[in-house]
């Protein structure tokens, strides 16, 4: 027997049939609610209560902590798979064989090049440009120079579309970075892995060898595999709602870069870091800012804190804290702001006003700590968020596009003025 919801406005029932997800969520469907009402809408600013879509990609349960790609637990996944191995179970719905894993990536290199006119518009900006801001420009800018991965009806127009910008978008965050740096805009070596290579563009210096690290590449992988994708989150529900219009894939993730950018959301995690320093330079007494954080008059939050959806610990975040640890101890760093982070947050979970509110440590709170001890800059952590949602968000924009899903476009409450004329301006 179906489930249904009853409402009943001015002692007139309507019923909407309740729709059951895999993991048993429920959710009234109101496909027909303004047709049905004539015109009666809901309202649910920053769509806490609403869902935009069905999807079959990421499944999180917020009370308890769970997140999981296509599936598969994200414990399992950060400890067992590898990042491009992840990125294709996220587009394609499954773990890829031996052989369609090499044609991905093979498929990927083919396209690792930028056009050389691309460099021209990095030279255009400032090299004190915010790195987000160059992605997001650069990733829109892409367009011009691949104009087939626009109007992308076909899977296979699809599919060649997705390679491209897993291609092309490593080499820009490099570029980005470079080009603040000073160093010449280079290529890696399309011989190595996918992210041992974009390690070497980020950081090979032009008269020296670049050499790896295993414990460094095996650490960002996990990080970016952490990253790759969280249901419909504010970058996510952008990129939807962009290629809604059928605007093409690059575009609508140049959309999601600029929506990630934001400090509430990927831009925390370099928050989070310059919040521990300003910890550490005010001589390590978080209480202060504690208090900041509880003071309604302060606009000051504690950074890396907080989720609209988890009200218990990120998942993530426990996994980043444990791989912090084992990275800086691999590496031979000691980073007092991992102790100031680690006392933060044992003060926050003893504190009512974090636990009444079911504030934990999200996935930004540790996350600049492992950047910081992989010599990645604090202005490229949050790219770093991008680097590792880029498959997330082409899941989610292939999905939306393959289930013909229709145009957003949510309704409002008018609170404006009423009808009134126009009044001359020697009258006004
Ligand atoms: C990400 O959605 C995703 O999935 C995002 C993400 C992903 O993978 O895509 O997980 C990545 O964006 C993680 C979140 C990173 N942002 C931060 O760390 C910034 C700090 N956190 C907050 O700004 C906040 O917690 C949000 C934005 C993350 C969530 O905000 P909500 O869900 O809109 O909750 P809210 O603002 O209504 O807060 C509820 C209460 C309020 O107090 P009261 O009005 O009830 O008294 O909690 C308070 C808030 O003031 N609060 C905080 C706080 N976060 C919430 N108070 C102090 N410090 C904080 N960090």
């Amino acid at each position: 027997m179906s489930k249904t919801a009853i409402l009943e406005i001015d002692g007139k029932k309507y019923e909407f049939p309740i729709v059951e997800g895999t993991e048993n969520e429920l959710a009234i469907d109101i496909k027909s609610l303004r047709g049905d009402t004539n015109g009666i809408t809901t309202l649910d600013p920053g769509y806490k209560n609403t869902g935009s879509c069905e999807s079959a990609i990421t499944f999180l349960n917020g009370e308890e902590g769970i997140l999981r790609y296509r599936g598969y637990a994200i414990e399992e996944l950060a400890e067992k798979a590898d990042f491009l191995e992840v990125a294709y179970l996220l587009i394609f719905g499954e773990l890829p064989t031996k052989t369609q894993l090499e044609k991905f990536h093979n498929d990927i290199k083919a396209q690792s090049h930028v056009d050389e006119d691309v460099k021209k518009i990095i030279d255009g900006f400032p090299k004190s440009a915010h790195p987000m801001g160059v992605l997001s420009s650069l990733t829109s800018a892409l367009v011009a120079f691949n104009p087939s991965s626009v109007n992308v009806d076909s899977e296979e127009e699809m599919y060649n579309a997705i390679v491209r910008i897993l291609a092309k978008f490593p080499v820009l965050t490099a570029w980005a970075y470079r080009k603040r740096v000073g160093l010449p805009l280079d290529y890696g070596d399309d011989n190595l892995g996918y992210v041992e290579n974009f390690l070497k563009m980020m950081f090979k210096k032009p008269s020296g060898e670049y050499n790896s690290n295993k414990v460094v590449v095996e650490s960002l992988d996990k990080l970016l595999i952490l990253h790759a994708d969280h249901e419909q989150n504010c970058s996510t529900s952008t990129v939807r709602i962009v290629g809604s219009s059928h605007a093409g894939l690059f575009v609508s993730i140049s959309a999601g870069i600029a929506a990630l950018w934001g400090p509430l959301h990927g831009g925390a995690n370099q928050a989070v870091i310059e919040m521990l320093e300003a910890i550490k330079e005010d001589g390590g007494d978080s209480k202060k800012f504690m208090a900041k954080a509880k003071d309604k008059d302060d606009p000051f939050r504690l950074m890396g804190f907080g989720h609209r959806v988890y009200k218990n610990f990120d998942p993530r975040a426990k996994i980043i804290k444990r791989s912090a640890d084992n990275v800086l101890d691999a590496l031979g760093i000691d980073d007092p702001v991992l102790d100031i982070a680690k006392g933060l947050e044992r003060e926050a979970l003893e504190d009512s006003y974090f636990v009444d509110r079911k504030l934990y440590p999200n996935v930004d709170f540790y996350s600049g700590i492992i950047y910081r001890a992989l010599g990645i800059p604090v202005e490229m952590f949050t790219p770093m968020f991008a680097l590792g949602r880029l498959p997330g968000w082409i899941a989610q924009w292939r999905e939306m596009r393959l289930r013909k899903e229709p145009i957003g476009r949510p309704r409002q409450v008018y609170i404006g003025e009423s009808l009134r004329s126009f009044k001359d301006i020697s009258k006004r």
